[in-house]
């Protein structure tokens, strides 16, 4: 079986390699005390360890008077890289009488000026991401831990998605086509992910900070966009993935750099120029979604969830406002949900995820 190992310094989905698939579910807790909090954390880590090794939940039930210990669809399915990451988003301090241990970094985030947020993708107080090679693993796993938690937490919003990577392999490519996730940390470059990815101290030290944002991506409008435009939105060319002006997808550029006319050749409105306008950094890590219709319109519902990993979210603020109003991709996206979750050091065998926490 495909198994990413559970235990580690650091909780897995993080620095794992990207899956083809993720089920993320922000939660609300209806537990009330910090006391029933840690109980049901004592009570997922034994299921998360079987659910990522492939297993059920619970041996075979052979009562047949009641319901069965596991929802079952992932009876004989590999276990398919599945990774499961649970973060606290600023809610459960206050809702748990937690301030105390509230990291000052964890807040919502500001409102940005373009953002159309719908309270129904906002905010949650948990948050599960389970990442896999099987979009039915990854939903099994989700539906299972909550499930055993019934009664002690609710889903408030869910997205799945996905991604598809070439034959030839490298990155994959988002709905407009461009490959996403080409400057990124090496997820094996420890003395960088130390400096961009993992928290350093308190309780949260080897964790890391987790944004979400739910954004819609108007297909129509930008398959109706020529080649030139599209191009010139991110800085980028769509088929190779290499910057304005280079060879190759990874090619280094200078965005200060300009042509014999004096114009810019990665435009200073273009995605990649203002994205790395601001100094701070990221590890991207988000899965493009497809929902149907939006019944008002009839356009795709479709979009990327965006996922980054930052040791601050001030990281993601900083690219966020540099990206403002300026940013071309604007014309054809709207951000309609946000949320944001301090993701829990690793365990280690014989604790519980979230220890640090109590
Ligand atoms: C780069 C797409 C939203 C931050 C890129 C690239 C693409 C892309 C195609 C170039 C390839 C790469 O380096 O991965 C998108 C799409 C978005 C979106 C389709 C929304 C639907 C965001 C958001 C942020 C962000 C919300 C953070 C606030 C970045 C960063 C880079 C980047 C930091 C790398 C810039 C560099 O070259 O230094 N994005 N992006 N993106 N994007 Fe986005």
């Amino acid at each position: 079986k495909h198994k990413v190992d559970f235990y580690g310094k650091h909780q897995t989905g993080i620095i794992t390699p990207v899956q083809t698939n993720i089920y993320f579910a922000s939660l609300d807790v209806l537990v009330t005390s910090q006391k029933e909090l840690q109980q049901l954390f004592q009570q997922w880590t034994p299921l998360m360890v079987r659910l990522m090794n492939g297993e059920q939940m619970v041996e075979m039930t052979t009562n047949t008077r009641v319901p069965p210990g596991d929802t079952g669809e992932a009876k004989g399915l590999d276990a398919a890289h599945l990774s499961l990451t649970i973060g606290a988003g600023p809610s459960l301090f206050d809702k748990l009488g937690m301030q105390h241990v509230k990291p000052a970094e964890l807040k919502d985030l500001p409102h940005f000026p373009k953002d159309q947020l719908q309270q129904e993708w906002t905010g949650g107080d948990l948050c599960i991401q389970a990442c896999a090679d099987d979009p039915q693993v990854a939903f099994h796993a989700v539906r299972n831990l909550v499930r055993a938690a019934s009664g002690k937490v609710a889903i408030k919003w869910s997205q799945a998605g996905f991604n598809a990577f070439p034959a030839e392999g490298g990155t994959p490519r988002n709905l407009f086509a461009f490959k996403d996730g080409t400057v990124n940390p090496a997820i094996t470059d420890e003395q960088d992910l130390h400096k961009t990815v993992w928290v350093d101290k308190g309780w949260l030290k080897n964790g890391s900070y987790l944004i979400a944002r739910k954004i819609q991506m108007h297909l129509e409008t930008w398959d109706r966009t020529s080649l030139k435009d599209q191009e010139a939105t991110f800085g980028r060319y769509r088929d190779s993935g290499a910057p304005l002006g280079k060879e190759n997808e990874f090619d280094d550029f200078d965005i200060e750099a300009k042509d014999d006319k004096g114009d810019y050749i990665i435009p200073d409105t273009s995605h990649v120029h203002l994205a790395r306008k601001s100094d701070a950094r990221m590890l991207r890590r988000s899965y493009s979604y497809a929902s149907g219709v939006l019944s008002n319109t009839g356009a795709h519902d479709a979009g990327l969830l965006f996922i980054s990993f930052q040791k601050d979210p001030a990281q993601f603020i900083a690219v966020q406002n540099s990206l403002g109003r300026m940013d071309k991709m604007n014309e054809y996206i709207t951000h309609r949900g946000s949320a944001v979750f301090a993701c829990f050091p690793g365990v280690q065998k014989g604790s519980y995820v979230g220890e640090a926490l109590f």
